[in-house]
């Protein structure tokens, strides 16, 4: 089926969407640290979307075929937790790592980032996964432009992160994104150059790369939305919305707290 392509209207709003998640982000950075629990991290993102930003928390009570209704207003996966975990009463201690996955509504356009947060002092191995999937997160989005295949950005992130020993998580993908949360197409983060379908301008997903410094397997904890490794192994995953320009792209999801763009690797990889 053919995917829609915004408007120069829908890119606007999606422009002020994907800025508020970055900003939201940038709110909560401040707030990581050992002693703080996610439920507490999670009370501050709702409450600074709902009073201080106008926008609407799309994860709390979504419920995709096959779910129950998701409990809060942002997902926080600590250490081996891949995605999708639910806020609650776990205290975060030095060494963890923390991703936190933000999707405010703005005037019916949703922005959707996420970012890896070091609670004190990460080791090395856990700051090297970190960083190792920022850099497939960032090697995905170099590889958009219109005319490209979808599995451009699914080769370019496998090939990094295999490289450095890491393993891809299959089961979730990054996804187009609007007016609805989850939209055509489904954009895997592993897979082959020159195959799939051919980016157009004014397309927009996400990129989304979950990385497991172990094996890639995964399985859903009894709450019913919380994902883990199986082997307990570290993940790491970091998440921007791009929308595809004739040129290349424009990440939709930055904001002045956003950490830097990596350089752009060279065509050799
Ligand atoms: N934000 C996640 C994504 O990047 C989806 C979370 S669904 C939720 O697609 F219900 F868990 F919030
Ligand atoms: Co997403
Ligand atoms: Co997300």
């Amino acid at each position: 089926m053919a995917i829609q392509l915004k408007t120069a209207y829908e890119i606007e709003q999606m422009r002020v969407a994907g800025r508020l998640a970055g900003e939201l982000l940038d709110f909560i950075s401040r707030y990581i640290r050992p002693g703080i629990t996610t439920g507490e991290i999670d009370r501050l993102c709702h409450d600074y979307q709902l009073h201080h930003q106008g926008t609407i928390p799309a994860p709390l009570n979504y419920a995709p075929a096959g779910y129950k209704p998701f409990p809060k207003s942002i997902c926080t996966s600590v250490n081996h937790q891949v995605c999708h975990g639910v806020p609650g009463d776990r205290v975060l201690k030095t060494g963890d790592i923390l991703n936190i996955d933000v999707t405010p509504i703005k005037d019916g356009f949703h922005g959707d980032s996420s970012r890896m947060f070091y609670v004190g002092t990460p080791s090395i191995q856990a700051r090297r996964l970190c960083e190792v999937t920022y850099e497939c997160m960032w090697r995905g989005i170099y590889a958009v432009r219109a005319g490209a295949y979808l599995g451009d950005i699914g080769a370019a992130i496998q090939q990094h992160a295999e490289s450095h020993g890491y393993s891809v998580v299959r089961e979730f993908c990054g996804h187009g994104i609007g007016r609805k949360f989850h939209e055509e197409p489904q954009v895997l983060h592993y897979g082959q150059a020159g195959t799939g379908l051919v980016l157009q301008e004014g397309m927009i997903f996400t990129i989304e790369p979950m990385i497991n410094a172990g094996k890639a397997a995964v399985r859903e904890l009894a709450d019913g939305w919380t994902i883990v490794t199986k082997d307990h192994s570290l993940s790491a995953q970091w998440e921007h919305t791009v929308l595809v320009t004739e040129r290349g792209f424009e990440v939709l999801t930055l904001s002045p707290g956003a950490p830097p763009p990596i350089p752009m690797p060279d065509r050799a990889g």
